[in-house]
């Protein structure tokens, strides 16, 4: 029998990802300190009774130590996520307790036989775009001073031609443009090379957008599809930010869980950053218009010309490499909105935490607003 540790095993991908290796018979261990912005009510009724449940931090090096023994496989997926402030936090949680995690396993020598560790498209800057004269280019991070003038555009870093989105490839330039990403790009980099030092195998998933049962109702900084649906829930329009007509690939949680799996069980993808996602861009405007369909909540969403800067305008994973390896995304963008609104009509306490959030991140500029005339 195998034997996994899934960090963050409480969360979103984590206790799906949890669910699924339990179902193929492996024996799961769970550490998760239960971040009280994600799990405002403590242990989630899903993580089951029997589960082996440490509730611990992984930075905490004796935790991180014990939870490690006796395990085969790591799935590292506890993280800081979104657009918080607290940027000492990010490279704490993110970038030290994974430098930490690896220093553990080599220190003490421990049979972990691959860790396959959860990184994000938000390791990429713009991603790809189409130049209609240079072709396939890799354009950087639109600069804030354009932003602020409301050009929301991404321009060919050789002509500075608009370019038209194309799907990101993994031999992208990556580099994170948000303390968040930046500690994505530390995480999976730490995870492979570290991995290729001491002859274990590991795999850096690059998530696209995940969302589906379980995403937190409570946490206002990260997850557009909860968010979105918290707030027209209580009667109020889902904020978007720019023009709402960049797009991002959605990726249904139990497909992410999949995608796991798969990079665990199989040697095609070891020492490789792989994109995982649909391969389709869906306008965010478009996404806000889905789900207040379904609820059938008519409040139109809000643009107000906010925007994120270091945030990225169009990104579409190219899942070539981990379709290659078998991969096949199961449950489309609609059918996963519909099984999270069966889940979120569940929930009690689904309340707007977006608004003072928002104002938070007003304040400290991570949302500016365009200049006016
Ligand atoms: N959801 C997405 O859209 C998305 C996209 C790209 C990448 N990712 C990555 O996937 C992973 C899982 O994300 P998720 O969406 O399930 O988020 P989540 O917030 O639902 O789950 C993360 C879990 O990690 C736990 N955690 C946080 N800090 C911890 C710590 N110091 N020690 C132990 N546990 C800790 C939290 O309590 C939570 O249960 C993260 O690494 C995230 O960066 C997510
Ligand atoms: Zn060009």
């Amino acid at each position: 029998m195998k034997r996994a540790l899934v960090t963050g095993g409480a969360g979103l991908i984590g206790s799906h990802l949890a669910d699924l290796l339990r179902r193929e018979g492996w024996r799961v261990r769970v550490l998760d300190n239960l971040e009280p912005q994600t799990h405002r009510h403590g242990r989630p009724a899903w993580v089951a009774e029997d589960t082996d449940f440490v509730q611990g931090d992984l930075c905490d090096r004796a935790t991180i130590a014990a939870a490690l023994a006796g395990v085969d496989i790591v799935f590292h997926q506890a993280a800081y996520g979104g657009y918080m402030p607290e940027i000492t936090k990010y490279v704490h949680v993110n970038s030290l307790g994974t430098a930490q995690m690896l220093e553990v396993i080599r220190e003490q020598n421990l049979p972990i036989k691959k860790i396959v560790v959860a990184s994000s498209q938000a390791v990429y800057s713009e991603g790809a775009g189409r130049c209609p004269e240079h072709g396939l280019v890799f354009p950087p991070v639109r600069p804030v001073e354009q932003l602020r003038m409301g050009d929301w555009q991404v321009h060919c870093p050789v002509c500075g031609a608009v370019t038209t989105t194309a799907p990101t490839p993994e031999h992208a330039p990556i580099g994170g443009e948000t303390v968040y990403g930046l500690t994505k790009v530390d995480q999976e980099k730490l995870v492979l090379l570290w991995g290729k030092q001491v002859g274990i195998p590991t795999v850096a998933l690059r998530y696209s957008c995940t969302y589906g049962p379980r995403q937190s109702i409570f946490n206002p900084y990260t997850g557009v599809v909860a968010i979105f649906c918290t707030r027209l829930l209580n009667d109020l329009p889902p904020v978007l930010y720019e023009d709402g007509e960049q797009t991002r690939d959605f990726s249904f949680v139990e497909d992410v869980a999949r995608a796991n799996l798969l990079a665990a069980e199989s040697d095609a993808l070891d020492g490789l950053p792989v994109n995982v996602g649909s391969g389709r861009g869906v306008p965010i405007r478009e996404v806000a218009e889905q789900i207040s369909h379904a609820l059938g909540i008519s409040i139109a969403p809000q643009a107000e010309g906010e925007f994120r800067p270091g945030e990225m305008r169009h990104l579409t994973s190219d899942t070539e490499r981990i379709r290659a390896a078998g991969y096949q995304p199961q449950v489309d963008l609609a059918a996963g909105i519909g099984r999270y609104l069966d889940w979120i009509r569940g929930q009690r306490d689904v309340r707007d935490y977006f608004s003072e959030a928002a104002d938070v991140l007003r304040r400290k500029g991570i949302v500016q607003r365009v200049a006016r005339a």
